[in-house]
């Protein structure tokens, strides 16, 4: 069975903890291993917009040996006239991996049934687990072992990213809290799954509709954009719901004195964050940023291995 990475819990707790002791030898030593040699394609294929994500997977992929295929869906068939499926019967005779950007997390699994070569969720509407591989970096770097932490996301915990702090989260064994408003709040299904994770690794998953009640105390505090991708028509409505959301230094002061602030980036400063906060010394954003690279990197190595072990 070929190992894909569409959500954060496809990983163990080991097999996550273990990807980041490898990140962590891959930010020391960046051009360590070269699995990619060849060199070897992998194809990086974008629905939707991104800075962070295309760069750090071009550059990683170089970094491995590789050579990154970047596709921009609009010029590509896929979607409009071709499905998933049989863009994965293409590609994977071509390339050592399949990282995909897109909408529905349903595309993603279509991609990966039956596939020979490892697919990675470079973002969904429903999960970010790439992006919280590098937040868990940043945290440990920061903060030390992960278990047992206190995190707080503020604002749409609906999204992606809301959604993978609870997998990955509780995953890692941290206690994860979800502050939002009613018609915010992230999918049962994924909160039930979180805290069937969280019962077994001693982390937890607590929903909160007060941001204040939520942040109270914690290490960490996270927030995302109010208006993800594909969300734009809902824009006005979702600025005047989440504004009690926002995170500014009176909401951060309620944290530990010695907490960080992550946010996966692009922001909208002045809305879900103001700038002295995103700007300030609690913040390490630009860390989070960088370990993007650090940490697809060992996701790759790693998943590579998985397969090459069948
Ligand atoms: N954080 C993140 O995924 O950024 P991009 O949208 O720029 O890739
Ligand atoms: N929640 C955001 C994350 C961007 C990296 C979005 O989906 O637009």
């Amino acid at each position: 069975m070929t190992r894909h990475f569409l959500r954060d819990d496809d990983l163990s707790p080991a097999e996550q903890a273990e990807i980041l002791d490898l990140a962590r030898v891959l930010k020391r030593d960046r051009f360590a291993v070269k699995p990619l040699a060849g060199p070897q394609t992998v194809a990086v294929i974008f629905d939707k917009s991104s800075t962070r994500t295309r760069v750090s997977f071009a550059v990683g992929i170089a970094d491995l040996g590789g050579s990154p295929l970047i596709i921009t869906t609009a010029s590509s068939q896929l979607g409009g006239k071709e499905t998933a499926s049989d863009t994965a019967r293409v590609l994977e005779r071509q390339v050592a991996a399949i990282v995909w950007r897109t909408y529905g997390q349903a595309g993603l699994e279509e991609m990966a049934l039956g596939t020979t070569v490892p697919v990675v969720n470079a973002l969904s509407d429903d999960f970010h687990p790439c992006q919280l591989l590098a937040d868990l970096l940043t945290i440990r770097e920061h903060r030390g072992d992960l278990a047992g932490q206190t995190l707080a996301f503020l604002g749409d915990g609906a999204c992606n990213m809301a959604q993978s702090y609870l997998l990955a989260g509780a995953t890692a064994g941290m206690h994860v809290r979800i502050a939002s408003p009613a018609g915010y709040t992230p999918d049962a299904q994924v909160v039930q799954d979180a805290a069937a994770i969280a019962a077994r690794t001693g982390g937890s998953v607590t929903l909160f509709t007060d941001p204040a009640e939520a942040v109270a105390g914690v290490d960490v505090v996270v927030t995302d954009t109010w208006v993800s991708m594909g969300k734009e028509e809902e824009k006005a409505d979702r600025l005047a719901t989440l504004g009690a959301y926002r995170v500014g230094s009176d909401l951060l002061a309620l944290a530990r004195p010695d907490a960080h602030f992550l946010h996966c980036l692009p922001a909208d400063r002045g809305f879900e964050v103001t700038a002295d906060v995103i700007d300030g010394p609690q913040s390490i954003i630009w860390d989070e940023a960088e370990n993007r690279l650090h940490a697809q990197k060992a996701l790759l190595v790693w998943l590579l291995r998985q397969n090459d072990a069948h």
